[in-house]
């Protein structure tokens, strides 16, 4: 619900505060938009040169992933310096007049704040590491098990494998204490029983909504604090049990005093949480309090099968948590840590959902159907652009790009890759740099020249040749295009869908779901199987996600339709 500070007079939201509960958000990893510089990796000036596409896009909203100084170790996500943009990535002042432009346009910028951890390069865990006592009460150091400290202090594993401990060693070269981390080790979890954490990292979301940053999504929101005496876990997984790595109360704390932050600014600044809660339904409204978050991902849509049932529950599960907690739900079908949804509807479908492991460990033995997929995939938008709440895209989804599975070993960045001992791939194929106009590698991604003349490098990591044809030039102006399809639902979704109310099931047959909008003509319908299905008799096809003939919507697609 609305705080009653919250409405104009006359008692309707006020769009200036409000537009966070049905916002679209596309997400940008930098490093992989566009390049301005043509060092091969995207920055804030390749940002900028292409914010106008992002409005014609008809987004509301930018989410940028870290972009501060880093050793980059986790694609930015290890922080050296939370005040300060990583060179490779621009200045303080290309990330203000990024801001400034974004809001001329009308975008909002939400930026990513990692408050679990810092980067091993951080001052404070550099201190540490020397033996500054104040530093080191900063982060979990603990002596080991074992007769000489040899086993780690608890049986806690990284979520990027391997134990989450890492032994240190001493100015005497002797083996001391251990460190926790709950990702790579050179992300040092940081200790929130620690007063000075919390100011400082309140300090830092000071320092971006002071400059007109309009709100942060929390990396591992559900992470920062673990439970006293850091117990073993006994065999728990993080995903499905209660862990006492996560998700603990004291947590709240730390949330209520960022929302009296946020609101403390004109407009009030938002948040958008990470939280990856094993009892979801029980716990996650509690992140979403009136005075703790004010949204949190709605996750289940990044690994659920491409068939109707299993989403359906998936939508009705969502919906019954926002009913609870009065947040909206904030929908996303893919993002930087998991495989593409193009390229996880290419193959045979699970039962109910797969997970990023299951889905990257049968590449080598299964042929993808990259038609199928991209079919699927739009049909896919037009269902969550139809869903009550907030839609995240994620940069690219719009082109239809696919996972690139292929991407040569050396060239791999991700810890996940690195850590399984290159059994597990990682992440990398989801974050290869965007293919923009042009026939051949970098397609448009990196100038044509550096500052100084030279030609630009490669990107940092390679495009596959076949992305010629999906290149946005490519698909500016083709209505068949996935970008038009992107653009057109985005566009019918303000129009028609954003002033909506609830969400009302409509009987279809098995492998469809349809769906219509409390006050709303449009019906979303969207046919999960192969054989094609009558649309509602006199209705006019508004958008479709392939071609409606006779009023047939063809196997793995979506059509909005204006009922007659
Ligand atoms: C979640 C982020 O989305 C992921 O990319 C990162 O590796 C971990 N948090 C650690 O910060």
């Amino acid at each position: 619900m609305a705080a009653v500070d919250q409405l104009e007079a006359g008692g309707r939201p006020d769009p200036d505060r409000e537009w966070w509960r049905t916002a679209v958000v596309y997400q940008v990893v930098l490093r992989a938009f566009a390049d301005g510089d043509g060092d091969g990796l995207g920055d804030v000036a390749g940002l900028r040169s292409r914010l106008p596409y992002l409005a014609d896009l008809g987004v509301d909203a930018v989410w940028v992933n870290p972009w501060y100084a880093s050793p980059m170790v986790d694609a930015g996500y290890d922080v050296t310096d939370y005040r300060a943009l990583d060179p490779r990535y621009g200045t303080l002042e290309d990330a203000e007049a990024l801001v400034r432009e974004a809001h001329a346009l009308g975008m909002r910028v939400l930026l990513d704040v990692v408050p679990n951890h810092t980067s091993d390069q951080h001052a404070w865990f550099r201190a540490a590491l020397a033996g500054d006592e104040a530093a080191r009460a900063r982060y979990l150091f603990r002596p080991g098990r074992g007769e000489r400290g040899e086993e780690p202090p608890n049986d806690w594993e990284s979520c990027f494998r391997g134990p989450a401990w890492t032994r240190t060693t001493g100015s005497d070269g002797e083996p001391g204490d251990w460190y926790l981390h709950m990702f790579a080790p050179e992300q040092p979890d940081l200790d929130w029983s620690n007063r000075e954490v919390h100011d400082e990292m309140l300090d830092v979301l000071r320092f971006w909504f002071d400059r007109g940053v309009d709100g942060f999504r929390v990396d591992v929101a559900h992470g920062l604090v673990k439970a006293p005496g850091l117990p073993d876990a006994e065999g728990k997984d993080r995903r499905t049990q209660e862990h006492p790595g996560w998700d603990q109360d004291g947590v709240h704390e730390v949330y209520r005093e960022w929302r009296a932050l946020a609101d403390a600014y004109d407009p009030p600044r938002v948040f958008v949480a990470e939280a990856w809660a094993a009892r979801r339904a029980e716990r996650l409204p509690l992140y979403l309090r009136p005075d703790e978050l004010h949204t949190a991902f709605e996750f289940e849509p990044l690994h659920v099968a491409w068939r109707a049932r299993p989403w359906r529950d998936v939508v009705d599960r969502s919906l019954a948590l926002a009913e609870v907690s009065g947040a909206p739900c904030a929908w996303v079908l893919t993002n930087h840590d998991v495989v593409r949804q193009a390229t996880r509807y290419a193959r045979s479908q699970w039962a109910e959902k797969g997970t990023n492991e299951t889905e990257r460990a049968r590449w080598p033995t299964e042929e993808p159907d990259l038609a199928l997929g991209l079919r699927r995939a739009r049909a896919a938008a037009v269902l969550v652009a139809a869903l009550p709440g907030v839609l995240y895209l994620y940069l690219g989804e719009e082109l239809g790009l696919h996972e690139v599975e292929d991407i040569p070993a050396d060239r791999r960045t991700d810890p996940i890759f690195v850590r399984s001992g290159g059994t597990d791939p990682g992440r990398d194929g989801s974050r290869v740099p965007l293919p923009w106009s042009g026939d051949v590698p970098p397609f448009g991604f990196s100038p044509d020249r550096r500052p100084d003349g030279s030609p630009p490098a490669e990107p940092y990591l390679p495009q596959p040749a076949r992305w010629a044809a999906l290149t946005a030039q490519a698909q500016d102006g083709d209505p068949s295009s996935t970008l038009s399809l992107y653009r057109r639902l985005l566009a019918l979704r303000r129009e028609h869908l954003v002033p909506a109310g609830g969400l009302r099931w409509l009987d279809a047959p098995d492998d469809v779901l349809a769906l219509a909008r409390e006050g709303s003509p449009v019906q979303c319908w969207v046919n999960l199987g192969a054989d094609p299905v009558a649309l509602p008799a006199g209705g006019r096809v508004l958008v479709a996600s392939a071609p409606v003939v006779d009023g047939s919507l063809p196997g793995d697609a979506g059509a909005w339709v204006l009922a007659g």
